[in-house]
């Protein structure tokens, strides 16, 4: 058994986390960190949870209790402060530790890098593509996830120049906090693009891809789930075959039969992802999609199954990938 502590337990991701954690068979939960909500018991989060957890510690606190594991499902410049605990593994899901280059960070994130030089020691963790190696693991971004399952098994046979991502996701993708972007007003019935060439996944799907993408993603009046479509260019060779042989071993990610779409209601409250492959009559461009849940393979199912790898268990342990149709 190890332990857990979850720093930003009463966040949206932090929520999710703590879900898997509890069904999790070989993870405990000694530590949940909530600045807000600390001194209280966890019911105070959500009458579901009873006493067998411990009360809300500062999330400072929460990173010192001693956990072998520690998801740490804060803000980005919150993350960026914060010191790994030696032998700890640490699954940050902010963006503050994918980015190799620390002089993204102004640009891209609005802040200048707390700690640049520790960058390094952190690997960038998504297990189908690029399984992190260490106990330091940024967990991708939920577009990050979806736009480089599409995109990187086919990065060697797609023209690099021009490929588009067309991503939309749901609004708990904005997380908890109360935002006029995400009031009910603005969000129900509407469609919008926010950060149209300035969405900080740009850079995170540039540096794991290798090139440039021009990203845009869009606000959907549901409450989870994300859907990326991405235009490329084929420079020839089976993108199909390359797509299937990529996840052929996977129990998350899954090709579609030709001619199926993926769909959000399919992926919504899963851990796992769906693509397809199309081509594009006209232009003879190929078009990727893929469908995620945001805060699942895009978050918690994610960093659970980093965990799972970086402790050497079946990395599908508690993750949310059967049901009745499974
Ligand atoms: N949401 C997603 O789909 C998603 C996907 C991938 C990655 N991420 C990343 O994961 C990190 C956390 O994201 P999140 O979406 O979970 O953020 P969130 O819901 O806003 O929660 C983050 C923290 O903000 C505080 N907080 C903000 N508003 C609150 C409120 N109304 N009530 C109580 N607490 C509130 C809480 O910390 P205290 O209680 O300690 O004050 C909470 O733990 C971010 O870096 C984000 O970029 C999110």
């Amino acid at each position: 058994m190890s332990s857990v502590a979850i720093l930003g337990a009463s966040g949206y991701s932090g929520q999710e986390t703590l879900d898997r954690v509890l069904r999790h068979p070989l993870l405990e939960v000694v530590a949940l960190g909530s600045d807000s909500l600390s001194g209280q018991p966890a019911s105070a989060l959500d009458v579901r949870l009873n006493g067998s957890l411990p009360p809300f510690l500062p999330n400072d606190e929460a990173l010192a209790a001693g956990a072998d594991v520690v998801f740490a499902c804060l803000g980005n410049e919150r993350a960026a402060v914060l010191e790994p605990p030696a032998g700890a593994v640490v699954v940050d899901l902010s963006g503050a530790h994918r980015l190799q280059d620390s002089a993204l960070y102004p640009a891209w994130y609005g802040f200048e890098h707390p700690r640049p030089d520790t960058l390094a020691a952190w690997s960038y963790g998504l297990p189908e593509l690029f399984p992190a190696d260490g106990e330091l693991i940024a967990n991708p971004g939920c577009y990050a996830t979806a736009a480089l399952l599409a995109l990187a098994p086919l990065a060697g046979a797609i023209e690099p120049a021009g490929v588009v991502i067309d991503a939309k996701s749901g609004v708990s993708g904005a997380g908890r906090e109360l935002k006029q972007s995400s009031h009910a007003g603005f969000v129900l019935e509407n469609v919008a693009p926010y950060r149209v060439g300035s969405h900080q996944h740009a850079p995170e799907i540039a540096q794991a891809i290798g090139f440039p993408v021009c990203f845009v993603p869009h606000l959907l009046p549901v409450r989870r789930g994300l859907l990326a479509t991405c235009y490329v260019r084929p420079l020839g060779g089976d993108l199909r075959g390359l797509l299937e042989d990529a996840y052929s071993a996977s129990h998350v990610v899954r090709v579609l039969p030709d001619g199926i779409a993926p769909e959000l209601a399919r992926v919504q409250h899963t851990d796992a992802a769906e693509i397809a492959l199309f081509e594009d009559r006209a232009t003879g461009l190929a078009v990727v999609v893929c469908a995620l849940d945001n805060l699942g393979k895009g978050a918690a199912g994610q960093a659970l199954q980093n965990a799972n790898i970086a402790l050497g268990l079946d990395e599908t342990v508690g993750l949310r990938l059967s049901g009745v149709l499974v």
